[in-house]
């Protein structure tokens, strides 16, 4: 069996991890591929609610082996907690995998990641602060700590003390900001370094092996495609590739591997931090969605923005991303609206009707949404299990974003809860 890819199609907390979690249950191993603990996935069992932030969110499928790909930046500290508290709710954690090749997440990262928002002011990102972008930056600027340098002891203070005198520059020099030592910084990692050293290896191998016996592979995506360094609203992005391409990349696997790319797809819009959003509502409707959908961040607890879907930046995603199935989320969330609406065109500002998603951010930030309305639905869905089970209105919405789109629909969930889905196909039999 080949791997398959999921992805957020939208700006990001589209339910991934839900989704993750179920088709889990059919594979071996859930590679995530980019991206730190700025990702927020949630999975419900019953009455508990599991945040994950760093370990992918098939780690709550027993037998199902968690990997932490090379294309991630990581928190030590920060992995440590979560490990820390997956065990305390009984999940095992010896099957976790930690990429030798990832990047390492470091003090200096989220300092500097909080001093650069602040000096951009009105015009900040609103990133999550976990040192995300500095991170990445360092990486492409060759001069990050990756995971196999964090031990033995003498080797991580030699790299502190090679990659530190740069970073104090930019810390005194531009920010004014007191210089950093290699001691706080090897101090403050030693313990931890040495706690994760035994999940740390070479994943890329695992992967391809449990490839190569005809197992197969989830790809975890993080963020969105929305949020893509390449094809996201750039500057406001995230600093990685969440798209199809970066999952090769990031788990150290071959394209020709890849057998499906399902896209996860709220059936309304949601966003946090600052960007263009053509189908924002700042109305009564978008602060009944915010209400009804509890639309809080996973990771951060900011409100998140909120809107209608948009078809023009979906099928932009679908282009990018090559979908071949669909998972829609949070259905029962728009239940009690007399009219849904679909963005399916954007107004230019010159007047003219595209069904293509313009590329340049501030265009986009001028377009008007042209919106199809159709009739809405009401009642708990939670119980649904087939599209049949749905209010006709519901199921006519959830085939016309398929159309749209012209991806096979798989998935539609009703609830937070595990089992609240519905399951039409699934992506690889
Ligand atoms: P992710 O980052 O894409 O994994 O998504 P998050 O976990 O950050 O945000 C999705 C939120 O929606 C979480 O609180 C989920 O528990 C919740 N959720 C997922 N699917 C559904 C659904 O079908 N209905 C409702 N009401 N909530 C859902
Ligand atoms: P999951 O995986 C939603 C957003 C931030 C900010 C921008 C850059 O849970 O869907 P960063 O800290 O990455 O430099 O912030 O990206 N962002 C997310 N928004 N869900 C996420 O992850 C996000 N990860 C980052 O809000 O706008
Ligand atoms: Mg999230």
């Amino acid at each position: 069996m080949p791997a398959i890819v999921i992805i957020g199609a939208q700006w990001g907390d589209e339910g991934k991890g839900r989704i993750v979690d179920h088709i889990a249950k059919r594979t071996c191993m859930v590679v995530r591929y980019q991206g730190g603990n700025n990702a927020g996935h949630t999975v419900v069992i019953g009455d508990k609610t599991f945040k994950l932030h760093q370990v992918p969110a098939g780690i709550m499928r027993k037998g199902v082996a968690a990997v932490l790909g090379n294309g991630m930046v990581i928190n030590p500290l920060a992995l440590v907690e979560e490990l820390d508290t997956l065990q305390a709710e009984g999940i095992p954690i010896e099957d976790i995998y930690i990429s030798s090749n990832a990047h390492v997440i470091m003090p200096y990262h989220l300092l500097l990641d909080a001093l650069e928002e602040k000096q951009r002011g009105a015009a900040c990102l609103g990133t999550t602060l976990r040192g995300i972008g500095p991170a990445y930056a360092d990486k492409y600027a060759r001069c990050g700590l990756r995971m196999q340098d964090l031990w033995p002891l003498e080797r991580f203070e030699k790299r502190v003390a090679e990659v530190l005198p740069r970073v104090n520059l930019e810390l005194e020099g531009v920010f004014k900001h007191e210089p950093l030592t290699v001691k706080e910084i090897v101090d403050a990692y030693a313990g931890v370094a040495e706690r994760l050293a035994p999940f740390v290896t070479d994943t890329s191998l695992l992967v391809n092996n449990a490839l190569d016996k005809g197992e197969t592979v989830l790809m975890e995506g993080a963020q969105a495609t929305m949020l893509d360094i390449d094809f996201g609203t750039y500057p406001y992005v995230t600093s990685s590739s969440p798209t199809a391409g970066g999952a090769c990349q990031g788990a150290g696997v071959s394209p020709v591997k890849i057998g499906a790319v399902l896209g996860v797809v709220k059936v309304y819009t949601s966003r946090v931090g600052t960007g263009p959003f053509p189908t924002e509502l700042l109305d009564e409707t978008g602060d009944w969605i915010v209400e009804k959908g509890q639309e809080y961040g996973t990771t951060t607890g900011r409100r998140r923005r909120c809107g209608w879907i948009d078809l023009v930046s979906l099928r932009y995603a679908t282009r990018i991303n090559g979908f071949t199935d669909l998972a829609l989320t949070r259905l029962d969330v728009l239940s009690g609206l007399d009219e849904v609406k679909l963005c399916v065109a954007y107004e230019m500002p010159d007047g003219s009707i595209t069904r293509d998603y313009p590329l340049n951010t501030d265009t986009l930030a001028q377009v008007k949404p042209v919106y199809e309305a159709m009739p809405g639905w009401s009642g708990n869905l939670h119980a649904a299990r087939s599209l049949t089970d749905l209010p006709e209105t519901a199921r006519n919405y959830c085939i016309r974003v398929s159309e749209l789109l012209g991806v096979k629909l798989d998935m539609v969930s009703v609830g937070a809860e595990r089992d609240d889905l519905i399951v039409n196909s699934w992506p690889i039999n």
